[in-house]
């Protein structure tokens, strides 16, 4: 569902202080995404024509960890609370047009619940978001009177009674932006922290005759917002835990739904199985009937279907063609393209490379920077010299070569077709195809030499 017109104002100027942290406290990462950025695509998934972030304490950060067009900023400083703040984005938005106001402190809001909370405010309501709580201490009470809403009482000026309410405010709410900036403006900082409290408009709505409505949200955790490292750390099991239950949902196997981190989009066809402690980054996809065996690190990558990645892996930007198997402790680097049924196996890096379907990089190998044909064989220890220091060269080894172990190939340099290279060979000019390549002292053998005896001391 898409709005025909709203503004949607993102308030972030607080300080963030018991983050403990240098780094602005709506930059820091939730599932490997800012907090605000969360936020923002909720803003823009409710098809926001107008999106204002209010920004003070690092705000210049903020502004430049988005650089994206469709934001306006506005600057709120000093800080002097949420309704100063809503204040300072009332240029930028449309005044004709519904605005939802959102936390950037509170990142995983449904879409579906701040749907409803659009469609309660309509065109002229005043529409809050609130929820009944066990434990409202900290929260602002909603003070009702038969039903209707009257105002809202922030807990350090709340009496007793009002303290005892457990319908408390979200922060969340839309207002039409006409009757805001009236509102607004009307604000007093009469109160217990001195501030310009945005939940006093509720007061001034009702003596408009302005209808106040409300709407709750779906889970308890789609309001709750972060003030410390605990928080920010319990809101992202909340996020993986959702993630996991998609999967599940989707028919993924997952070994254990609390022993996987998703950060980012990762997408399963049917019978994959991914074991403990893999890592998710960025888009990755993963083939029908593929196995991701513990403790991978998955990062910006394609992996086909029927593939076996054995424990310890870490793969980024790189393809993996079906049915090949991978590791354990293996490492696939940037631009490495594989093949279907091809065998990278331990203490083995790749990159830049592309490997045809059949070739085996086994045991403890660099291959940089290469080519590789159809059914190679790479022996163990072998090593593209891909580097003189200062160039990158290729190297480029054709269809059915079999290379002994122990072998560098200094590049640039190309294995023909068929060629075999005996183990041990420096390579530094182009191997023939079909024949055999080897560079090697020449073996002795000497039958008089004695070894050395140790020098008796008297
Ligand atoms: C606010 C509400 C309270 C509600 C609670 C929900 C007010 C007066 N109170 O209280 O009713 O129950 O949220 O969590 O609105 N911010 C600014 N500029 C400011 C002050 C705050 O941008 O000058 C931003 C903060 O960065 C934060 C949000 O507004 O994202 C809420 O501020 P916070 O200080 O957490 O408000 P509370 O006192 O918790
Ligand atoms: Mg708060």
């Amino acid at each position: 569902m898409k709005n025909s017109s709203l503004n949607v104002v993102i308030l972030a100027a607080g300080a963030g202080k018991r983050m403990r942290s240098e780094v602005p406290k709506v930059l820091h990462p939730l599932a490997g995404k800012a907090m605000l950025a969360h936020v923002l695509d909720t803003a823009r998934g409710l098809g926001a024509q107008k999106i204002c972030v209010v920004v003070g304490h690092g705000g210049d950060a903020v502004r430049a960890a988005f650089p994206a067009p469709d934001i306006d900023w506005a600057d709120q400083s000093p800080q002097l609370g949420t309704g100063h703040a809503l204040l300072q984005a009332l240029p930028h938005i449309d005044p004709a047009a519904p605005t939802l106001v959102l936390y950037g402190d509170v990142p995983l809001t449904r879409d579906a619940t701040l749907h409803r909370l659009i469609e309660a405010a309509g065109q002229s309501n005043l529409a809050l978001l609130t929820a009944q709580v066990l434990n409202p201490h900290g929260y602002g009470r909603i003070v009702r009177i038969d039903g209707q809403v009257k105002r809202i009482v922030e807990e350090k000026d709340a009496d007793d009674a009002e303290r005892a309410i457990g319908e408390i405010n979200t922060g969340m709410l839309v207002a039409p932006a006409a009757a805001l900036a009236r509102w607004l403006t009307g604000l007093g900082n009469q109160n217990a922290q001195g501030e310009y409290y945005l939940t006093d408009i509720v007061a001034l709505a009702v003596s408009e005759g302005c209808k106040v409505v409300t709407a709750h949200p779906g889970a308890a955790w789609e309001t709750d917002g972060v003030n410390n490292k605990a928080q920010l750390a319990q809101l992202e099991r909340v996020y993986q835990r959702n993630i996991a239950e998609a999967l599940l949902e989707a028919g993924t196997t997952l070994a254990d739904p609390a022993r996987i981190d998703v950060r980012g989009e990762l997408t399963c066809e049917a019978d994959v199985f991914i074991d403990v402690g893999c890592v998710f980054e960025g888009k990755v996809s993963v083939g029908a009937g593929t196995t991701l065996s513990a403790n991978c690190v998955l990062k910006n990558c394609t992996i086909g279907a029927g593939v076996l990645v054995k424990p310890f892996c870490h793969i980024e930007d790189a393809v993996v063609g079906a049915n090949s198997i991978i590791g354990p402790y293996a490492r696939l680097r940037p631009g490495t393209k594989l093949g279907n049924e091809v065998h990278i196996g331990n203490f083995c890096e790749i990159k830049n490379s592309d490997i045809a379907s059949g070739s085996k990089v086994n045991h403890l190998s660099y291959i940089g920077d290469t080519s590789m044909g159809s059914r190679v064989n790479i022996g163990a220890g072998t090593i593209t010299c891909n580097y003189d220091g200062a160039n990158k060269f290729r190297t480029v080894i054709e269809d059915d070569v079999f290379i002994g172990s122990d072998t560098q190939l200094v590049a640039p340099v190309t294995v023909g077709r068929g060629a075999t290279l005996g183990a041990g060979t420096t390579l530094t000019k182009d191997a023939p195809a079909d024949q055999l390549t080897v560079s090697r002292a020449k073996q002795i053998s000497m039958a008089s030499w004695k070894r050395p005896q140790k020098i008796k001391k008297d």
